[in-house]
This record gives C-alpha cells, sequence and structure tokens, in this order.
C-alpha cells in the first residue's frame, strides 16, 4: 500500500534548513506548554509600533467566545510587509509578475512597491476612504491587486476580495453582507487567453438595489478592452494614482483592529464573511510562511493560487512579503499556453519554493511528460501542496515528474478560518508519508473527536477539532457573532470544529479524509452544497433539488445535482443546458454541475428531510448497500432514481 511508504529528511536537506526534527520538537513541546510565553517571544517577527504587553486572551466557552492575541499592540501591516525591509532591501525584487501571455512579465522592487502603495493609499485616502471602511477588490491577478490590498492596510481600511471567477450575482451579495464603500476592479482580466469582462459583471453588479453602499469604482486599465461608464461613480485608476503623494504614513492599528473579510461557504446558508484582525494574523501567516516553506533570503517563491482565496491572502502577499521574500504573481493558468507552462515559469524566474494545488498536479500528471518536457526545474528546493487531500499517486508524481526527487513536499493542511496552515510538514524536519499532512505547527493543538465529542486518543480516526486558539485564528463572522459560535464551536463544546475528518496514525501523523459536513471541494474551491441548491430552485423550471459531491480524477470532487422539474416541465436536453447555465450565472463557472440527473422524486423521511446519504451512494453507483431505507416516506424513490441514473448524462 502507498500509504506505508515513508521518505525520511535528507541529510543534506535537514542540515541547510532553520529547523531539523529535534529542533521541531522542542519548539512544539515550548509552543503548547506554554503558548502565552511563545508566542511573547515569537509576536516578535513583526515590527510593532507600540509593543505588546497581553499575548493570549481567548475563550472557547459556548455563548462566549472570545478571540484576542496582542490586544494592546499597535502595527501597521503594509508597514511590516514593505516599509521596515527598505533600508537593507530596498532595491530587491518583491513581486515578479508573470502574465498570461508568457512574453510579458515585470517585477516590482520594495522601493517601488513603497512607491505604488503609498500613491494608491492617498488616492483611497482622496476619494475618502477612511479607517474601518470596506473597500471590495474585485480583480485580476496583476501586481495592482496586491498594491490595493496593501494600500488598504496601510489606511486601515478592511479589504473584502470578491474571486474574479464569481458571477455579478455572487459579487452583489458579498457587496451588501460587508456594505462595502468602493469596488476596485478592471476593464477585463485574462486568464488562459481569455478576457473576462470584470468590469461589465461590476456593473451588472451594482444594479442590484440593494448595492446603494457603494460610492465609487475604480478601475485599472488592464487590457484596454471596452467598458461602460458611469460618470461621477467610475474613476480610471491611473488617473487618480498620477499626481498623488508618494508619501503616506502608515495608519496605527491596533492588533485586533479588522484586516480583511473573505466570504467562503459552509454547509448552510449564504457565505460567511470570515474576519481575520491586524496582529495575530499577521503573526501566524509571517511565521508558518518561514518555517513552513524553509523561506531564506535568495529564494524565489511562487505560489499558483489566486488572490481571492485565503491561500492568495497569507501566502501570495502577507506571508512572503513580511518576510521581505521575492514572490511570483501569476495572472495565467499552469497550462496555458502550454502543458509545460508551470515548469516553465520555474525555470524562467529560477523558482526555488513552489506552491500549489493537487488539482492542478493532476491535471498535468494526465498529461505525463508533456508537462516538464523541455525544462529542468533544477531551482527547485522545496514543494508545497494545499485545496484538498492530495492522493498518493499525484504526490509521488510531483515528487518525480516536477522536483526530481530533491525536493521536500509541504502538504498543508489549513482553511479560510485558520488564517494560516495549522498541519503540515516541515522541509528540514518531517520524515514525508505521501498523503499526509503529518504533524501540527507550532502552537497548534489538533484532536480527534467521536461524534459525541468525546475526545479520542492514540491511532484513530474521527472529527478533527483544536482544542485551542493560535493567533491567525478567524475572530468572527462579519456582521453575525453568534453564527460563528453556531457554525464552529457549537458541534463540540470548548473546541473549534474544522468541519473535516481525520485519521492519526501510530506516528501521530494526520491523514485528512476530507469534509463530514455538506461542503464540496471543487478543484480546491469550497462550496456549500446548500448554495448549490438554492440556485438551482431560483430557476422557475426547478421544484427541488439535491447536490452531493462525487469522486472525480482531476478536480478531486463533481457536483452531482438532482433536479426535479416542475410538474408539466419536460427535461429537455436545452433544459439542460439552460439549467448548467444557470447556475454558472447565479454563482459563478466553478459551481457549474458536473451531472444533472432528473429525478422525479427525492427520497425524504416522512418529515420530509432529504436523505443524502443515500443520493451519495445512487450518485456514485454504490447501489449494492443503501443501508437502511425504511424511514423513507416513499421507498419506491430509490428504485426509480436507480433507474433514472442509467439515462444520466
Ligand atoms: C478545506 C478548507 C487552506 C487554503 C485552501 C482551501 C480542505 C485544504 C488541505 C490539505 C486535505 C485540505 C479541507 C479544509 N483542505 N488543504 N492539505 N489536505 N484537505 O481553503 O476554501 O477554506 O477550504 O479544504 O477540507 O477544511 P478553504
Amino acid at each position: 500500500m502507498s500509504e506505508l511508504k515513508i521518505y525520511p529528511v535528507k541529510e543534506n536537506i535537514a542540515a541547510n534548513a532553520l529547523i531539523d526534527d529535534a529542533g521541531y520538537q522542542k519548539m512544539y513541546e515550548q509552543s503548547v506548554v506554554n503558548p502565552e510565553g511563545f508566542w511573547r517571544e515569537h509576536g516578535q517577527i513583526l515590527d510593532w509600533i507600540k509593543p505588546y504587553t497581553k499575548v493570549k486572551n481567548t475563550s472557547y466557552d459556548p455563548g462566549h467566545v472570545d478571540i484576542k492575541w496582542f490586544e494592546d499592540g499597535t502595527l501597521n501591516v503594509s508597514a511590516n510587509c514593505i516599509d521596515r525591509h527598505l533600508a537593507t532591501k530596498g532595491d530587491e525584487v518583491a513581486i515578479i509578475w508573470e502574465g498570461d501571455n508568457p512574453e510579458e512579465d515585470k517585477s516590482l522592487t520594495y522601493n517601488e512597491l513603497h512607491k505604488e502603495v503609498c500613491q494608491f493609499a492617498n488616492a483611497l485616502k482622496a476619494q475618502g476612504v477612511k479607517k474601518g471602511d470596506v473597500v471590495c477588490l474585485y480583480m485580476p491577478m496583476v501586481p495592482e491587486a496586491a498594491i490595493a490590498m496593501l494600500a488598504c492596510t496601510r489606511i486601515g481600511a478592511v479589504h473584502s476580495i470578491v474571486f474574479g471567477g464569481f458571477s455579478p450575482e455572487a459579487l452583489a451579495g458579498r457587496i451588501i453582507d460587508s456594505n462595502s464603500t468602493i469596488v476596485i476592479t478592471s476593464d477585463e482580466g485574462l486568464r488562459g487567453g481569455r478576457a473576462v469582462p470584470l468590469k461589465q459583471n461590476v456593473d451588472q453588479a451594482l444594479t442590484n438595489p440593494d448595492t446603494k453602499c457603494i460610492e465609487k469604482v475604480i478601475v485599472l486599465k488592464r487590457t484596454g478592452g471596452d467598458v461602460a461608464w458611469t460618470e461621477g461613480r467610475d474613476l480610471w485608476w491611473h488617473e487618480i494614482t498620477e499626481n498623488a503623494s508618494e508619501q503616506c504614513e502608515p495608519e496605527e492599528m491596533n492588533a485586533e483592529d479588522p484586516l480583511f473579510i473573505l466570504y467562503t461557504s459552509g454547509s448552510t446558508g449564504q457565505p460567511k464573511g470570515v474576519l481575520h484582525t491586524t496582529g495575530g494574523y499577521l503573526v501566524y501567516a509571517t511565521m508558518t510562511f518561514k518555517y513552513v516553506f524553509d523561506y531564506q533570503p535568495g529564494d524565489v517563491y511562487w505560489c499558483t493560487a489566486d488572490v481571492g482565496w485565503i491561500t492568495g491572502h497569507s501566502y501570495l502577499v502577507y506571508g512572503p512579503l513580511a518576510n521581505g521574500a521575492t514572490t511570483i504573481l501569476f495572472e495565467g493558468v499552469p497550462n496555458y499556453p502550454s502543458t509545460a507552462r508551470m515548469s516553465e515559469v520555474v525555470d524562467k524566474h529560477n523558482v526555488s519554493i513552489l506552491y500549489t494545488a493537487p488539482t492542478a498536479i493532476r491535471a498535468l500528471m494526465a498529461k505525463g511528460d508533456e508537462a516538464t518536457a523541455g525544462t529542468s526545474r533544477n531551482s527547485l528546493r522545496v514543494m508545497g501542496s494545499v485545496g484538498e487531500p492530495i492522493n498518493p499517486e499525484a504526490w509521488e508524481w510531483y515528487y518525480r515528474a516536477i522536483g526530481d526527487e530533491k525536493c521536500p513536499i509541504v502538504d498543508t493542511w489549513w482553511q479560510t478560518e485558520t488564517g494560516g496552515i495549522l498541519i503540515t510538514p516541515l522541509p528540514g524536519a518531517t520524515a514525508l508519508k505521501p498523503g499526509s499532512a503529518t504533524r501540527p505547527f507550532f502552537g497548534v493543538q489538533p484532536a480527534l473527536v467521536d461524534n459525541e465529542g468525546q475526545i479520542i486518543e492514540g491511532a484513530t480516526e474521527g472529527n478533527l477539532v483544536m482544542v485551542d486558539s493560535w493567533p491567525g485564528q478567524m475572530r468572527t463572522v462579519y456582521g453575525d457573532h453568534e453564527r460563528f459560535e453556531q457554525t464552529y464551536f457549537s458541534t463540540f463544546k470548548g473546541m473549534y470544529f474544522t468541519g473535516d475528518g481525520a485519521r492519526r496514525d501510530e506516528d501521530g501523523y494526520y491523514w485528512i479524509t476530507g469534509r463530514v459536513d455538506d461542503v464540496l471541494n471543487v478543484s480546491g474551491h469550497r462550496m456549500g452544497t446548500a448554495e448549490i441548491e438554492s440556485a438551482l430552485v431560483a430557476h422557475e423550471k426547478i421544484a427541488e433539488a439535491a447536490v452531493v459531491g462525487v469522486p472525480h480524477e482531476i478536480k478531486g470532487q463533481g457536483i452531482y445535482a438532482y433536479v426535479t422539474l416542475n410538474a408539466g416541465e419536460e427535461p429537455t436536453p436545452e433544459l439542460h443546458a439552460e439549467v448548467k447555465q444557470w447556475v454558472r450565472k447565479e454563482i459563478g463557472p466553478i459551481a457549474t454541475p458536473d451531472v444533472l440527473h432528473w429525478a422525479e422524486a427525492l427520497p425524504k423521511t416522512r418529515s420530509g428531510k432529504i436523505m443524502r446519504r443515500i443520493l451519495r451512494k445512487i450518485a456514485t453507483g454504490d447501489t449494492g448497500s443503501l443501508g437502511d431505507t425504511s424511514t423513507l416516506a416513499d421507498p419506491s424513490v430509490v428504485d426509480k432514481l436507480i433507474e433514472e441514473k442509467a439515462k444520466v448524462v
């Protein structure tokens, strides 16, 4: 069995890494025996304006969940990511931008980044943006995305980034919930040779009458494509920054002032605005970046994530820049214009640390040698994986074909809510087992509990919880603290529930088995089944819908949707296409169902609850063991569904 394979740390790697296994053991021990002392010391990884005297003040008590770190300290995020490096690294490269088109690239030194961020921060101020205001970013992957983020932090505005692949409807929902006052976007984005009409989507979103909170739309010219213009509301980025001052004093922020909101999906209702605050988040992103990737001066680091996801926040922008690293921001996709693009970018920029997702790895693996053709990838030293469990076959291929068996793979488990990586190998410290995220990072105390919430010890499997807080933890659901407590702290009282299941082996290694709630992970993108279902039933011809995940070779999980039409409607091929298109419009392309199953009826209990367990089994063809169906209101529904499945395309 492949999971028995172990890759010990190579001696040369341990010798040159920041930390070896003995070092890890010692530091981990300190971090959990005395978290207060540990974080008092390691909070110093940042420059503080007013030093903190208090370190940890956190409670997971039901009804009183309250999380504060470094609460009396003050600092500024952009000053930590830029200004403090200027004296020693002003002329070193902060951001390398690699365009969708391989012929387009540019780089920004720390000095240049400082100038751009200050100018844009001043431009925002001139538009009336103040400390505490929420600024919505709907941007392509260009340096200005990072510049806008840092400019917000410079003046104490709270950014809320919406992934450019989300639809106008999804964007409007996030603007309304966060009460954003400004949207920053571009004329168009460019991905895989195709233009994405970002400004047009913003215009469309703002036709929603509840988006009146938006006063201005700032538009970056990226492609030069045609855009509609609303005088008095729309402003060109280049025009408002042109004459802006190149100096902007960083705002002094309290450690617990909000830094950003980022929406993520849960098992119920609308996406939640995950709120991260300033001090703890940045301490944690900075420290995890350093140790997990074994960052050392001279490294060139490339994270392929989009800024619209938490990985793009913590490990594309904040973690790397706070460490004074060189970070690559890539506009395109890993297999355009050729299958070898990812490998080519590694060679072109001498990337030493590569951080990508299993879905990309599997897509390249399917193409075999084409994915590395004509490249050496000699510069690589450490490789990372994030977003979903990596299957051992993909791990082995990544290790062998991309890393030439030289580079340790850090399989990093974490979540939007956790702010930074919680379970992960460290390159010089951890023997690797393909498919396992291995051990907790410093200060992280995972546990497994059974369904009654009892902690279970030793080699076992259960629900993954955290028994105590870490600095990067989310503080609340924006505008709904009750929902925060309900979602994360009520299932297992006094613990943070991750929503994931995991197994722990005899070496104490964790193997994430996936979500145990109604959350899907499609190509590393997180989606609630409830969200897709409500998009489906919003269609005038649909009466009812139920969505389940099914294994998918490249995407990890695919979306399987059971759809019941209103009486009198016929399931035609045209309607099939229309329904898929409808979901794209409501949420975005990433939510498009892979399979539509026209169902005459759904299996329900007598109290009307849909039995998803049965739907999951039918979707995967596992109909030999449907379990107890006697509680169904109408057991014949099951046979009908199995019959229909044969006709599903
Ligand atoms: C969910 C969080 C963290 C940034 C990207 C996703 C799954 C994430 C791993 C991993 C197994 C993983 C979990 C988690 N997940 N990384 N290395 N191994 N599962 O962030 O959108 O908040 O999703 O992604 O199920 O709960 P997210």
